[in-house]
């Protein structure tokens, strides 16, 4: 069989995507873009020989090359456009979260990819790894019961894109020269919320299922980005920290916060609580950093059965080696888009109830 032919446009997280495709029996990198001369330099030292052309303008890559795969890693602004161009030409895409800027755009992607009979992937990445799928197949069981309460959160103390306070003693324009675009509403959408938010948003939402949302109720704040941003010339016009209550039709009740900057003892505090009416999980991030644990809390006879959850080797593979296989294979992926755009469609919700300061009903 003739290898899937990828591309990658955007070389940050798109870095990721182009060693999965590398890693990947069954594809050849034929091309990458990006607009930053260092990360196509980059590119090349490291593997020029493995990677057909380097463009700078993604526009050009999709244009010029017949992709079977293309992965989409490029502030949000643009997934819309590319993923959009990319469909058309006929690539199956993987683009990277948030969908989109908004729901109507995310709609307009999953619409063309139908229309175009394309396969259009999310990169939620929380998904992808042997905690989420070891609680995934127990909510699956039906372990928890009825799952009625949930809490999923993203807090960081310092961790603000190109703003974070550390980054201030550095001579560079906004925190190592990266990041700007994140504060910038025009291009990110918005902050914490549709940056870190989204991924835990997902996850929950996956775990219970993807419940029809009945009411959002949320808040946003800009406490310390504004001023930052001052400091270094810069416009900063997106929250610093976002928080939401969304009620489902079946009666649930999932809280979320979202946060680049707040006084919190750690780093990074990452979790997800599930609530159920046999058992309860929670995924929690480990060290204050990228790794995590599951654990399992449950009554019997009054007695604690509280344990941890593991998942036995081999390890989770990559959303884009699982992106490459079901297009091999033409199997479904892990993310349907239909789900990235019902998070878009909470995210609108949350930043209206927010402006509007009252709940909005979906
Ligand atoms: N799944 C995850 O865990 C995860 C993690 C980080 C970022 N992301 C997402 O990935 C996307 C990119 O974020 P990032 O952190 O890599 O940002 P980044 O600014 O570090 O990188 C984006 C790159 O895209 C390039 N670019 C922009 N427009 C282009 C175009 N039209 N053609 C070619 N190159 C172009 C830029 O030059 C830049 O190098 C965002 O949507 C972000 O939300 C996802």
């Amino acid at each position: 069989m003739a290898k899937l032919k990828a591309g990658v446009i955007g070389l940050g997280m798109g870095w990721g995507h182009l060693c999965g495709y590398l890693d990947h029996p069954d594809v050849e990198v034929v091309a990458v873009a990006d607009r930053r001369p260092e990360r196509r330099e980059r590119a090349q030292r490291e593997h020029g020989d493995r990677i057909g052309k380097i463009y700078n303008e993604g526009i050009d890559l999709i244009k010029n090359e017949k992709l079977d795969i293309l992965s989409v890693a490029v502030p949000n602004n643009q997934h819309k456009e590319l993923t959009i161009a990319g469909l058309e030409a006929g690539a199956n895409v993987l683009c990277e979260k948030p969908m989109a800027m908004n729901e109507a755009e995310a709609q307009e992607m999953l619409d063309t990819a139908k229309r175009c009979n394309r396969k259009l992937g999310i990169d939620f990445s929380y998904r992808f790894n042997p905690q989420s799928r070891a609680m995934k197949k127990v909510v699956e069981s039906g372990a928890l019961g009825e799952i009625y309460y949930a809490r999923t959160a993203w807090f960081r103390r310092d961790g603000m894109p190109g703003l974070a306070e550390s980054d201030f003693n550095t001579s560079s324009k906004a925190g190592g020269g990266m990041g700007s675009w994140f504060f910038d509403k025009q291009q990110s959408g918005g902050g914490p919320l549709i940056d870190l938010g989204v991924h835990r948003l997902d996850l929950a939402l996956w775990l219970m299922g993807y419940p029809e949302p009945a009411y959002v109720m949320g808040s946003t704040y800009s406490k310390f980005g504004p001023e930052r941003a001052k400091a270094r010339n810069l416009e900063y016009t997106v929250e610093d920290l976002a928080c939401a209550m969304i009620k489902f039709k079946n009666g649930a009740t999932l809280e979320l916060d979202a946060s680049w900057a707040s006084h919190i003892k750690e780093r990074e505090d990452q979790y997800t609580r599930l609530i159920g009416t046999k058992a309860g999980l929670l995924h929690k991030n480990v060290n204050e950093g990228y790794t995590y644990e599951v654990e399992f809390f449950k009554t019997e006879e009054g007695v604690a059965l509280d344990s941890k959850l593991h998942e036995p080797a081999p390890a989770m593979p990559s959303a884009f080696t699982l992106f490459a296989d079901a297009v091999r294979d033409d199997t479904d992926f892990l993310v349907k888009p239909e789900e990235g755009v019902i998070v878009m469609r909470l995210l609108d919700a949350i930043y209206k109830s927010a402006a509007t300061g009252k709940p909005v009903e979906l």
